[in-house]
């Protein structure tokens, strides 16, 4: 009799167990080895030191899901519940935020982190929730640079007619229009099939992606230009962050700082180590003087009125003034 009570108990208090363990479908882009798979292993981590077994992380790396854009939407439908995505796509979905993208806005990575974990950048968090998402945290991909298979960039005019293949941002779009490139926005999982292809020369990601999707084996030239700082972030779906007590709230806040700093850490080692580590792999490398810079800055000059009219230019001014 005793025996059958504990064993009724056990199988109840197992089945409790899975019926209240949610299971957060988690999409992103690259690989687990990637500095999105660190923040998503460290949000994991955190969750789960957090909250026990109330939730279990299941990745999908590698465009498991699918684009980042199909990803997000799927937020917004509550059938995938976190992902971690650039911001390629954002601005399809919060105009506003396509201000981060502009060229040459952040000076450095210290630049952008106190942007983005300040009042400008927590504000611009918020407006996710007006568009059927929830924006946790931003994290960090680092200052996009060229790659491409035609010949060094150096100047604007190394990059006439050159294919480029750019996320589908119309702010990054106009810009390497501006440069005269022949930039085509192509969504992630298409880029390395166009590259080994050819039918685009080249492409442009921060070191975290070139390093980590191997982009050395498929790309011959990399132009350090470090062009226009890439955040990244980490988003839920409405449906999981609605559902979460005071608590468990305070819980999902922690582990996405934790998931900020782990990608974060990752950017600091590869803008480190990277350079060395792709000339290694055999990619041809020149990085980009100041005074080289600049001339792509001058060149970009007209777009800049543009971006005021479209986002402020008291927004874009306190951006540049933030120490
Ligand atoms: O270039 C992009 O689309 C993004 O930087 C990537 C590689 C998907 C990471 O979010």
């Amino acid at each position: 009799m005793t025996r059958l009570f504990f064993c009724t108990a056990s199988v109840l208090a197992f089945s409790t167990a899975i019926a209240t363990a949610a299971e957060i479908k988690m999409g992103y882009a690259l690989a687990e080895d990637s500095h999105y798979g660190a923040g998503a292993r460290a949000f994991e981590e955190t969750l789960r030191a957090e909250l026990g077994d109330a939730f279990t992380v299941r990745h999908f790396p590698s465009s498991g899901l699918g684009g980042e854009r199909e990803v997000i939407e799927g937020l917004q439908l509550g059938t995938v519940e976190a992902t971690i995505a650039s911001s390629g796509t954002l601005s399809n979905f919060v105009p506003e935020v396509g201000v981060f993208d502009i060229p040459f806005l952040f000076r450095d990575l210290h630049h952008a982190r106190t942007v983005l974990d300040g009042p400008i950048g927590q504000e611009m968090l918020a407006k996710f929730d007006g568009a059927g998402l929830h924006g946790l945290v931003w994290g960090e991909q680092g200052f996009r640079h060229i790659t491409n298979n035609r010949n060094p960039v150096a100047a604007p005019g190394d990059m006439a007619g050159l294919k480029i293949r750019t996320m589908e941002n119309p702010v990054h779009l106009r810009a390497f229009e501006a440069l005269g490139a022949a930039p085509t926005p192509m969504a992630w999982p298409e880029v390395i099939p166009a590259l080994e292809q050819g039918a685009i020369d080249g492409q442009e990601n921060p070191l975290s992606v070139i390093v980590s999707a191997n982009l050395n084996e498929v790309q011959k030239y990399l132009s350090v230009d470090g062009h226009v700082y890439s955040s990244a972030i980490l988003l839920l779906s409405p449906k999981l962050w609605n559902s979460l007590d005071d608590a468990q709230k305070e819980a999902f806040q922690k582990a996405g700082a934790a998931a900020a700093a782990a990608m974060r850490g990752y950017v600091d080692t590869v803008e480190a180590d990277g350079i060395e580590e792709l000339r290694n792999r055999g990619m041809e490398v020149n990085i980009l003087t100041p005074e080289e810079k600049l001339v792509f800055q001058e060149q970009l000059a007209a777009t800049y009125e543009g971006y005021q009219a479209q986002f402020g230019k008291e927004l874009m001014d306190s951006i540049i003034a933030t120490q």
